[in-house]
């Protein structure tokens, strides 16, 4: 897929619900998302970002333990952060910030090579924290499911209704 301009990417992006689990994602695409993981911005460039990667069959069946939306994809992302090394402020801990933009990037890098992704709250981090054997100081913020899209998987209905953008301006 070429895209000329970030907006025409981030408009044709749907959340993918339905994946083919018979297409495995390519080594070098899988890199590529790494790579988009790596470079995102993160406050103070602490970089406290630790991403577990399930693919394997074993992998995958632990996926499925921790959480219900996986939806087929052949490759699924657990996306943490050390919050030993983050920035904190009264209330707020910037390694959900951080890894909120660590996994936008990796969901618009994956849709720019053709892939599906969907980012997901629905996960159980207690789950995970037993499953994957997580120490205390790493956080999971959100799992993300990607892979191709099933024949047939379409955006939900409501992905196009935006709110005005009066609505949305203060
Ligand atoms: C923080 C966050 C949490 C989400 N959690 C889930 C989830 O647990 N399960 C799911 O199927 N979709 C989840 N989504 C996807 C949203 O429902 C979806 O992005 C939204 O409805 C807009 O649709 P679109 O992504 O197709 O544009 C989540 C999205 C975000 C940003």
């Amino acid at each position: 897929m070429s895209y000329t301009s970030f907006i025409e990417l981030a408009k044709e992006r749907f959340s993918v619900r339905q994946f083919d689990p018979s297409r495995p994602v390519e080594p070098e695409k899988l890199e590529a998302i790494l790579e988009a993981m790596k470079i995102a911005p993160t406050a103070a460039n602490m970089q406290p970002q630790k991403v577990k990667v399930l693919q394997t069959a074993e992998e995958l069946a632990q996926a499925d333990e921790i959480s219900r939306c996986r939806y087929g994809a052949p490759l699924a992302f657990l996306i943490c952060y050390d919050s030993s090394g983050t920035i904190k402020r009264p209330g707020l801990d910037a390694g959900v910030i951080d890894c909120s933009i660590v996994t936008t990037h990796m969901m618009l890098e994956a849709w720019e090579l053709g892939l599906g992704s969907c980012w997901c709250l629905a996960f159980d981090a207690d789950k995970a924290r037993s499953v994957l054997g997580l120490p205390e100081n790493i956080v999971p913020v959100a799992f993300l499911p990607v892979g191709y899209a099933a024949e047939g998987a379409a955006p939900h209905p409501f992905h196009t209704t935006y709110k005005a953008l009066d609505d949305l301006l203060l």
